[in-house]
């Protein structure tokens, strides 16, 4: 239920409806989803997000987080009012400069509405006012907001955004940022983009972040803590900046001499994917625990668990990887997450052979043969494996043998062409494994679908041409492991929250 605060906006507004024609309709709500089937309540319908400001302030004691959050955006509807996903406790909205009403609904539903409806078409300025503890807010049950000893981070796929800022939390709107956060002076405050400035007053900090291409809102991160920033240049012109927790302990070594390499990594990944679509490039490695890393666009999320047997070049080519694959070009809805998964992992192939370490082809036998026909992995198709499977080593492993299938079917030339053309065909938008098909059709002048179904889309393990069987497992020749797999392995530790 809403309850509808009584403004002067709304009695003007309702004198203004009997004067004005009855095409001017009061609209509708828009709906609590964007519309993907893996999320239902995921993003919200009726507007599109080009831009969030937001202003914040926390305090690492007490994990107390304060914001304003301004968000630009244009209706796609008639609207009577539109929901924002959002965890923290709101004190005002504003829609268009006046109060809006505002009421929770439910898991993570922000319900907004303005004293007067909106038209279809035209642009929308919303202010929410907020606070709370992050950590403190759960939604179906798990926080993703992580605390560190020295402050917090949000990094998390495909929920993140709830605990930090209001908004259309789906891939599908993407939108640029600014990001400005007031910490005490000592801590440091990491988001996405290029540095623009940092101002001191009265024992406060502020870091002023901005991302001036379309960001997923997944992809968008803070993190809050005492940092070591480091700043250079690739070798290709690519502005790097790169921050480590200054209390990584034993891991601290092995962290920088991996995320120091991300010019070097970028500039060796441009050869493949064509020039790096962003302002700014580089990592982070706050202390935390997850086993993941995060693909954050432009400022990688590194766990220190990803440093802790020595440096680990492979994770850092998988998280850059995404920056065309994921970030530049997002998916259209979650079930596309092959795009995003399958490519990153094909590039930390690519970097095995670069380091004489295995080739993609010895890759591919390996995870073919390591996988007997009744294991459970081949149940899980790469290209729809479900919300519950999308980050199974079957999107990643089974998601690269797909693309090394398609390089053989089409031969390295469009293959490489392919893998180069798709960021630009694309560009900071979004695409669906459909699209990819099509693409590649496009580009090799042959039909894929057949391929693709029985890569992407089989719940079984799909025959080899007999001229490769016999090399393969099955045949009850052994399949040697390529030096590289374990820690290809380690990237992706899968448990969701
Ligand atoms: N996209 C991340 C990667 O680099 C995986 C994130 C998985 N999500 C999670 N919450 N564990 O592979
Ligand atoms: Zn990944």
């Amino acid at each position: 239920m809403h309850r509808r605060i009584i403004t002067p906006g709304v009695l003007a507004a309702a004198s203004l409806l009997l004067a004005i024609p009855a095409s001017a309709t009061s609209g509708t709500p828009g709906a609590p989803g964007i519309g993907d089937p893996y999320y239902p309540d995921y993003g919200n319908g009726g507007y599109d997000v080009s831009h969030y400001d937001l202003r914040l302030r926390y305090r690492p004691g007490t994990d107390e987080l304060q914001g304003t959050a301004t968000i630009l955006a244009r209706t796609t509807q008639d609207l009577s009012g539109f929901d924002l996903d959002f965890l923290l406790d709101v004190s005002e909205v504003r829609v268009n400069g006046s109060r809006a009403a505002f009421a929770r609904s439910g898991e993570h539903e922000l319900v907004v509405t303005p004293g007067t409806p909106l038209a279809k078409g035209t642009p929308v300025t919303i202010v929410v006012r907020y606070g709370g503890v992050p950590s403190a807010k759960s939604a179906y049950g798990f926080t993703t907001w992580h605390r560190t000893p020295d402050g917090a981070v949000a990094a998390d796929e495909p929920e993140a955004a709830w605990w930090w800022f209001p908004s259309n939390d789906h891939p599908g709107d993407k939108a640029t940022y600014d990001v400005s956060v007031a910490v005490p002076d000592g801590t440091q405050a990491i988001s996405n983009g290029t540095l623009q400035s940092t101002t001191s007053k009265l024992g406060w900090t502020t870091y002023n972040w901005r991302q001036n291409k379309p960001q997923a809102t997944y992809l968008a991160t803070l993190a809050l803590g005492r940092f070591d920033i480091t700043t250079g240049t690739s070798d290709g012109g690519v502005p790097v900046l790169n921050a480590y927790s200054r209390d990584l302990g034993d891991d601290d070594g092995a962290a920088r001499a991996s995320v120091e390499r991300t010019g070097e990594l970028v500039d060796w990944l441009s050869g493949y994917f064509g020039p790096y679509p962003f302002a700014s490039a580089g990592g982070y490695v706050p202390r935390t625990t997850t086993g993941y890393a995060l693909e954050t666009q432009t400022r990688v999320y590194y766990s220190p668990k990803q440093f802790r047997n020595g440096s680990n070049t492979s994770v850092v080519v998988h998280e850059l990887a995404h920056q065309w694959y994921g970030d530049d070009v997002s998916l259209k809805g979650w079930k596309d997450i092959w795009i995003n998964e399958g490519f990153a992992r094909y590039a930390q192939w690519l970097w095995s052979e670069h380091e004489g370490e295995g080739t993609p082809r010895e890759l591919a036998d390996y995870v073919y043969a390591s996988h007997p026909a009744d294991d459970a992995f081949w149940t899980v198709a790469p290209g729809d494996p479900g919300p519950d499977h999308q980050f199974d080593a079957a999107v990643y492993d089974r998601g690269a043998l797909a693309i090394q299938a398609l390089r053989e079917e089409i031969g390295d030339d469009a293959f490489f062409a392919v893998l180069k053309g798709w960021p630009k065909e694309h560009a900071y938008g979004n695409a669906s494994v459909a699209d990819f098909q099509e693409y590649a059709e496009r580009v090799s002048g042959r039909p894929l679908a057949a391929l693709f179904g029985t890569w992407l889309f089989a719940p079984s393990k799909p025959a080899v041409p007999a001229a490769r069987a016999a090399s393969l497992a099955g045949t009850g020749t052994r399949v040697a492991r390529p030096r590289s797999w374990r820690r290809i392995e380690a990237t992706n530790d899968v448990h969701r929250h």
